[in-house]
């Protein structure tokens, strides 16, 4: 007899078994919460010990759209949840989970498969061996790709990029906090090896990891 998965399970073998190449859609983003904005920012504190538990497909989606989930258009432009000087958009995230490696791909709100092998614990001793990002169900890695910015804005470019992620971040933080879940976002990092736990293009540069999931 054949006994129905608890969801995050389906989830997690839906996405071993997708193809490297092929996008995985991630539910709609929810445009409304039960926690307002101010309850939101007062109840986000840094959250560094996590339970078992895994965060559902919708659940990541949401935490990856308030990075940088495309919220207007402007003249065929999608603008991101975080705001972005010029709208050059310099960021990409990236979900390291049980299930692999994926990149977050705003434009259709999805995922990219990059690996079938879980990278927590390299990230981790990348992130000189915080146990958040090996413990986490979800660990977002925002990185910078500062030549998207320093053809207009030269050698300010990546102090653009680096503002941008921060705004990001605290937008995972504020969603992951509306939602029950929290976080923290770690800047301690070794960036090469970083790179090489993720296997990241060379001009993809870390900037903050953020491990989420339930607080223990
Ligand atoms: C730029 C930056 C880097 C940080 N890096 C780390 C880190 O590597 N590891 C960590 O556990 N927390 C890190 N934090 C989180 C801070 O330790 C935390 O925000 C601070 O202790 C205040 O606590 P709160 O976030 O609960 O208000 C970082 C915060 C910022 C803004």
């Amino acid at each position: 007899m054949s006994r129905a998965l608890p969801v995050s399970l389906a989830i997690l073998a839906c996405m071993e078994t997708a193809s490297m190449a092929e996008p995985i859609a991630l539910p709609k983003p929810a445009l409304k919460g039960k926690v307002s904005i101010e309850a939101a920012i007062a109840a986000r504190r840094s959250v560094r010990s996590f339970r078992k538990k895994e965060l559902s497909r919708a659940q990541l989606g949401q935490l990856l759209w308030a990075a940088q989930g495309v919220t207007a258009r402007r003249e065929g432009l999608g603008l991101r949840a975080a705001p972005s000087a010029g709208a050059l958009y310099p960021l990409e995230v990236y979900a390291a989970t049980k299930a692999g490696l994926f990149r977050y791909l705003p434009e259709p709100h999805a995922l990219e498969p990059l690996a079938s092998q879980d990278p927590r614990a390299a990230l981790s001793e990348a992130a000189l061996g915080q146990e958040a990002v090996r413990r986490a169900p979800a660990a977002l890695v925002v990185c910078a790709v500062y030549s998207r910015m320093t053809g207009k804005y030269r050698d300010r470019g990546p102090r653009y990029a680096q503002l941008e992620a921060g705004h990001a971040a605290q937008n995972v933080l504020l969603q992951a906090a509306a939602l029950g879940l929290g976080g923290v976002s770690v800047g301690a990092m070794d960036d090469a090896a970083v790179q090489k736990a993720l296997a990241l293009p060379k001009d993809h540069e870390p900037l903050y990891i953020i491990p989420v999931g339930y607080p223990d």
